[in-house]
């Protein structure tokens, strides 16, 4: 009942790749009032790199979510177990997460804010996973595009495991 991991993004990819995002968001929101929001745990360490690579100083912030329901999509429900603390209004908002899937928590995220007033709203991922996709959210910075498959690494964990690990690998079940 174990699983094997196999290397799916190394990590000299992954700095390489997290250096060009950052330039990409720069560009893009240079001179503009910008909150980056890091959707703990699994962006942690994305989150933590990319930001040393965005140059038009940012306000942090964090957020934490947790889901209710069953394995359906209907009926489930997202809450923050961990809210913003930075006012977003009239602000540009930078969500940055570690994988966008079902894209139903991305969603929720985007509803709230708009709420709050933010001037504008944009996703960040580091892993863009299509496969199971639920909603039309759509990814404005993506990392990696990813079919399918479960990923760990680099803040993704299986069981709270795997997330110190500096680079990205698949695990199958053997
Ligand atoms: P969703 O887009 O609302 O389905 O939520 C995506 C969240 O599910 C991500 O932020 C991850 O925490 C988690 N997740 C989805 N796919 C994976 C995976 O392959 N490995 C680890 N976590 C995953
Ligand atoms: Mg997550």
């Amino acid at each position: 009942m174990g699983h094997k991991m196999l290397p799916v993004i190394p990590a000299g990819d992954i700095r390489r790749r997290v250096a060009e995002l950052g330039a990409e968001i720069s560009a893009h929101y240079q001179g503009q009032p910008l909150v980056c929001v890091c959707v703990l745990k699994g962006a942690f360490l994305f989150f933590a790199d990319l930001v040393r690579h965005i140059t038009c100083a940012p306000e942090i912030d964090f957020v934490r979510l947790a889901s209710y329901g069953g394995a359906t999509s209907r009926g489930r429900q997202t809450v923050f177990t961990k809210d913003m603390e930075v006012d977003v209004d009239g602000k540009h908002v930078l969500l940055v997460e570690d994988i966008v899937d079902t894209g139903r928590s991305a969603e929720f995220l985007l509803h709230v804010l708009e709420k709050r007033g933010a001037a504008s709203l944009k996703i960040c991922a580091f892993v863009d996973k299509h496969e199971r996709r639920e909603v039309g959210v759509a990814v404005d910075f993506a990392g990696f595009p990813i079919q399918k498959g479960f990923i760990v690494g680099y803040g993704m964990d299986y069981a709270e495991q795997y997330r110190e690990l500096d680079a990205v690998y698949e695990l199958v079940p053997e």
